[in-house]
This record gives C-alpha cells, sequence and structure tokens, in this order.
C-alpha cells in the first residue's frame, strides 16, 4: 500500500468513515441507522477499517439500572412512608397502628421507622399522629422518577448522591431497582481516519452506472480504486467433462483431414460386431465373459438377406474370396442376438454395409463395452475413435501416414507401429505410445486393411483401410492419468482443478 494516496477503500467503509465523521463515537446500531447498512456490513467494514487503524473500537461492560416490581409500584402510588403519612394526615387525626400496618402490610416496619425518624408521625398509646409537615421529596424518589423516566440508566449517567439513594432503596428491598451489566461498544475515528474521512475518497465513485455516464459526475468525481490483488473467493462453475473436451479435438482433427463422422446405435446385432468382421461363431471373443449380450432381444437383420448369405458362405468356407473360411456350419441365431457393442468398428461396418462406397473417409467416436474386471488400464466401458478410408489406390502406407498425423495432430509423438492380429485385418498393427511416467509402451489401439472376407460379402470390392483407437488412453497420456477409472469416477476434486489446453 503506498504512503501517498489514500488507501483504496470498500464502498462499506467509506459509508461507515462519514458516518463516524458526523458524530464523536458511535455504536454499531447507531453506524447502522447513520449509514443504512445492514448490523452485518456494519461488523464486517469495522474490523476492516480497524485492522487499517482508521478507528478504534473500544468495548466496555456497563451497569445498567432500571425499576424493579417495588419501584414500579412507588411510582404508581408513592413510597409506602410517604402513603403511611398521607394516611395518617388524611383521616384527620389518630389511627390504630394495628389497623395500617394490616393495610400497609409488608411494606409498614420500614415506613414506620422512617416516618418517625423524620419526625412526620409520632406514636402515643398505639396510635399514629401527624407530626412535621412531609412536603420535600426524598431523594429516592427522585431517583426512581429519573429511572422511571428513561427506562435505563447506565451508573456512569448518575451522581454520587443518586448512587447512595439507589443503595439505600436497595438495601430496603431488592426489588425496588434491577441492576444488569450491558456491553457496549464504542466506534470512533482515529486521526488518521478523521483525515481520510476529510479526503476526496469519501467522495469516489464507486460503481458507474449509466446515470453517472450521462450526467458527467465521472468528470468530477474521482473513481475508487480497484485492488486487484485482493483474494477473492474461487468459484467452480459447471464445466465440460476433459473427456468431452478431447472428444470434440480428436472430431477437429479427422474433420480437418477432411473425414466425415457417422454414428450408430451402442447395441448392435452380433451380426455387425462379430459375423461381418468374418470372427467365427466360437470365437472365444464372443463368450459371456467378454461381451455383455442383451437377453430376450433379437435383431431383426430385415434388408440384408443378400449379405447374410455372403456372411455365411465365407465363414463357411470362404466362398470366392481365395479363403477356405473357417469351415463350420454358420448360424443366422447367432448372429441375430443383442450386444452392447465391444468395439465401434460395428459402427463402421453397418456404415459400408449400407452405403457400399466407392471412396470414403470416415469416422466415428463412441463408448464401447465389455465384460472385464476393472483395473488401472482397463474398464468394462471405454471410448474408442474408429474409422475407414476406402479407395481404389490406397494401401498401408496411407493408413500410418493417416493415423500418424492424426496423433501428431494431437500432440502425440512417440508412436510405434507393432504387427498384430484381428481376425478381419490383414495385415494387422497395433499403435503403442511410450509413457514416460512407467518407462514402458502402452497399446494405443489396432489397424490394418480389411480382409477380401469381410468387404466382399458386403460388395466392396475397394481397399477399406480401418482402425479402432483408444480414446481413454490418449486422454490418460494427455492429463497424466494412472487409472483410467479415474476418467468415469465423481472425482471432483481432480476434475475442478485439471487445467485442460
Ligand atoms: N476393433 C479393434 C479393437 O477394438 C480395433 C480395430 C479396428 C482393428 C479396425 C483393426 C481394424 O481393438
Amino acid at each position: 500500500m503506498s504512503e501517498m494516496g489514500p488507501q483504496p477503500l470498500h464502498p462499506i467503509e467509506k459509508k461507515i468513515l462519514k458516518a463516524l465523521a458526523s458524530v464523536d463515537q458511535a455504536d454499531l446500531e447507531e453506524l447502522a441507522r447513520l449509514s443504512g447498512l445492514s448490523i452485518d456490513q456494519i461488523r464486517r467494514g469495522v474490523e476492516w477499517l480497524r485492522a487499517k487503524q482508521l478507528i478504534t473500537v473500544k468495548e466496555s461492560e456497563n451497569e445498567v439500572f432500571s425499576l424493579g416490581e417495588y419501584g414500579a409500584r412507588a411510582i404508581k402510588i408513592g413510597l409506602p412512608e410517604r402513603r403511611l403519612v398521607n394516611r395518617v394526615k388524611k383521616s384527620g387525626g389518630t389511627e390504630e397502628i394495628a389497623a395500617v400496618s394490616r393495610e400497609l402490610g409488608e411494606e409498614f416496619a420500614v415506613a414506620l421507622g422512617l416516618a418517625k425518624k423524620n419526625g412526620w408521625l409520632r406514636v402515643e398509646g398505639g396510635k399514629l399522629y401527624p407530626g412535621k409537615e412531609y412536603e420535600n421529596r426524598e431523594p429516592e424518589e427522585d431517583v426512581l422518577e429519573k429511572i422511571a423516566g428513561e427506562k435505563e440508566v447506565a451508573r456512569t449517567e448518575l451522581s454520587p448522591e443518586e448512587l447512595g439513594a439507589i443503595n439505600t432503596l436497595k438495601k430496603r428491598h431488592e426489588d425496588f431497582i434491577k441492576e444488569t451489566k450491558e456491553k457496549t461498544i464504542e466506534i470512533a475515528l482515529t486521526p488518521k481516519g478523521r483525515s481520510t474521512s476529510k479526503t476526496t475518497v469519501l467522495d469516489e465513485i464507486d460503481e458507474i452506472t449509466s446515470d453517472i455516464l450521462r450526467n458527467g459526475a465521472w468528470k468530477e468525481r474521482p473513481l475508487r480504486e480497484i485492488d486487484v490483488s485482493s483474494p477473492a473467493p474461487t468459484v467452480h462453475p459447471g464445466r465440460t467433462h476433459p473427456m468431452r473436451l478431447f472428444m470434440d479435438e480428436v472430431r477437429e482433427t479427422f474433420l480437418s483431414q477432411g473425414f466425415e463422422e457417422i454414428f450408430g446405435p451402442m447395441s448392435q446385432s452380433a451380426l455387425w460386431n462379430f459375423d461381418a468382421l468374418f470372427i467365427p461363431q466360437q470365437h472365444p471373443a464372443r463368450e459371456m465373459q467378454d461381451t455383455f449380450y442383451i437377453s430376450k432381444l433379437k435383431a431383426k437383420l430385415n434388408g440384408y438377406a443378400d449379405e447374410i448369405r455372403a456372411i455365411k458362405g465365407v465363414h463357411e468356407s470362404g466362398a470366392d474370396t481365395g479363403s477356405r473360411g473357417w469351415q463350420y456350419p454358420w448360424g443366422v441365431d447367432e448372429a441375430s442376438r443383442v450386444v452392447l457393442r465391444t468395439h465401434t468398428t460395428a459402427v463402421t461396418i453397418s456404415y459400408l454395409a449400407e452405403k457400399k462406397p466407392e471412396e470414403a473417409k470416415v469416422f466415428s467416436v463412441g463408448r464401447v463395452f465389455r465384460n472385464e474386471k476393472p483395473n488401472y488400464k482397463h474398464n468394462p466401458e471405454f471410448y474408442q475413435i474408429e474409422g475407414v478410408m476406402v479407395g481404389a489406390k490406397l494401401n498401408v502406407r496411407n493408413l500410418i501416414y493417416v493415423i500418424t498425423k492424426f496423433y501428431s495432430k494431437l500432440g502425440f509423438h512417440e508412436i510405434k507401429f507393432w504387427p498384430t492380429f484381428f481376425p478381419y485385418t490383414e495385415p494387422s498393427f497395433q499403435t503403442m505410445a511410450f509413457r514416460k511416467e512407467t518407462g514402458r509402451w502402452m497399446e494405443l489401439g489396432g489397424m490394418g486393411p480389411f480382409r477380401p472376407e469381410v468387404t466382399l460379402p458386403l460388395g466392396i470390392k475397394n481397399p477399406v483401410l480401418a482402425w479402432g483407437l483408444s480414446l481413454d488412453r490418449l486422454v490418460m497420456l494427455r492429463y497424466h492419468v494412472d487409472d483410467i477409472r479415474q476418467l468415469f469416477g465423481p472425482n471432483i476434486g481432480w476434475l475442478r482443478k485439471l487445467k485442460v489446453s
């Protein structure tokens, strides 16, 4: 904070300083009244101003007197001694002690004692006689009046005589006057606060409104300085999940390379998920422990009679593809079972079956399901980035080029291609990425040209280059996540803190 200029002040602080400039001191309620702020705002502002040494806050405890039950009665009908004297006087002469005593009850003895002591009454032979005039008010009566008039009087506002009278009353009966302790706060300007209150700071414009712009007030009055370094509360607005953001990035990458996005359902017939991909019906991947089947549902497979006949042919004998097939009797029943797609290749293949393109560049991004035990790199559901290129002149080099380009556009440069096996591609590759954290290569996905056993039954003559890549593992690499389950869990702390690029 600079020593020269005045410190920046919050609007609340300014209102409090303004209010204090007009009085010597005030408590919280008075400040609220003077400034129009709420007690809460006053409390906060007072703390800030105290920290800036612009005000002092003195807290003290005060004794406060108010009327008790006896005191209130004395105000209404007089102190017992005055009532006693008046009573004797009014009856015009003598009065039986016993009768009066009955009337005045427990107050009688003290009243009589005082009346005798002051010579207002005489006692003779069991009777009371009037004595000296009793005109002047007693100090006790005065102090009761004063308290009654103000409801509450602080000890500091009473003279020694008045305090003496209060003591006398208290000795006579504890119910004349009640004494309570009250906390008070005195807030006052320090010299620095006083000088600040005289500067133009208090006239500053806190908020620029259209009025202030229109009437030109901004030219006359200074604008409030804002301390941009003061801490502000952290806000956690809703934000897009990093997986979603990454998916969009993947989409943009393919779109920018001239691909079109295709979509397909998460539940698929086994025909598209397995059979059309030349995966034999006894293949272990089809077992329940690997694949989620939807029981009681059968796919209709309408409109694909020719393709189904051809698929049966290649499975059983290879038909005219030059292959011997798998040499088993193929059944349409197995093909019409419904599965949660185990790979997005099902989307690609049903697209090919429907469109039979001579040329195509398409991709899809979607969730897939596998019945496997979750661990740090496996989850029963995950995402794949799938795609194909169809064209007369395409070969494996084109595939490697497009995939390398795809990864490097996303910032992954250390990728290698490795031979592997899939029943539907030949040759088959997998991509691997090097993970610095573990010092190991991690599998990212598979690819290859579809075999004729896959393309010919669908009526496609041109080469088809296909791939299916893991999206989750790329997200893990990008954000240094070492457990895939974190991407699917409600890990709010991580999601809030993650800086997405
Ligand atoms: N479907 C394969 C997988 O899920 C990936 C792949 C797609 C392989 C297309 C080759 C061709 O791992």
